[in-house]
């Protein structure tokens, strides 16, 4: 059976993108994925201190929650990263979260990933940037990573608008299918 890690980066609990990560989850356990989500916002996460003393040890200098999150990253077939889109990129815990994979990003090796964004903007080559931002991490930064979804989550101000886009039957399509090809 495989393994989904579900990186939730809102701020926002029971927000857009996290709807759709639940959505996505749910897809997956419907065919007969094991799913694990991670809530960002209710760790404990530093900012990466450039300290570069990973680079020799594998093990940041700080001991807080991204050291147990990143042996998940590690283990996971597949991963899928969501955040709200923050002045036209992913948000500051997202991007946090990223820097922090440092010791151990030569390991996420080979993986799966998808991708969900969610944005009041009503178009969605506007959260190409966005995309753009994760890719400098997956596909410029992680030996065999390969983009496996995107949901471009538009026209989601407040909490739970997504509910009434195509984003949201999507999500729960996507993350079905990660079950029927994997699983
Ligand atoms: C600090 C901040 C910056 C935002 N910047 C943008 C933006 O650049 N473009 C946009 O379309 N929406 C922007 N939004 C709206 C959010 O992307 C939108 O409400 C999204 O659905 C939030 O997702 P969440 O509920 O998962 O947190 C911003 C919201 C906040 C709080």
């Amino acid at each position: 059976m495989k393994h989904i890690l579900i990186i939730s980066a809102s701020p926002r609990k029971n927000g857009n993108s996290e709807i759709l990560c639940d959505r996505f989850a749910n897809g997956a356990l419907e065919s007969g994925c094991k799913v694990e989500k991670v809530f960002l916002a209710s760790k404990n996460i530093g900012y990466c201190r450039g300290c570069g003393v990973c680079n020799s040890t594998r093990q940041c200098v700080q001991r807080d929650d991204m050291e147990e999150i990143l042996a998940k990253m590690v283990s996971a077939d597949v991963i899928v990263l969501a955040t709200p889109v923050y002045f036209y990129s992913m948000d500051g815990q997202m991007k946090t979260f990223i820097d922090r994979t440092v010791p151990r990003y030569t390991e996420i090796r080979n993986k799966d990933f998808y991708f969900i964004m969610t944005a009041a903007d009503t178009e969605k080559e506007n959260l190409e940037r966005t995309m753009e931002a994760f890719r400098g991490f997956t596909e410029d930064c992680l030996d065999g990573a390969r983009e496996a979804g995107i949901i471009y989550g538009t026209r989601a101000w407040q909490a739970g608008e997504i509910r009434a886009t195509d984003a949201y039957d999507e999500a729960y399509e996507m993350g079905k299918s990660v079950g029927l090809l994997n699983c």
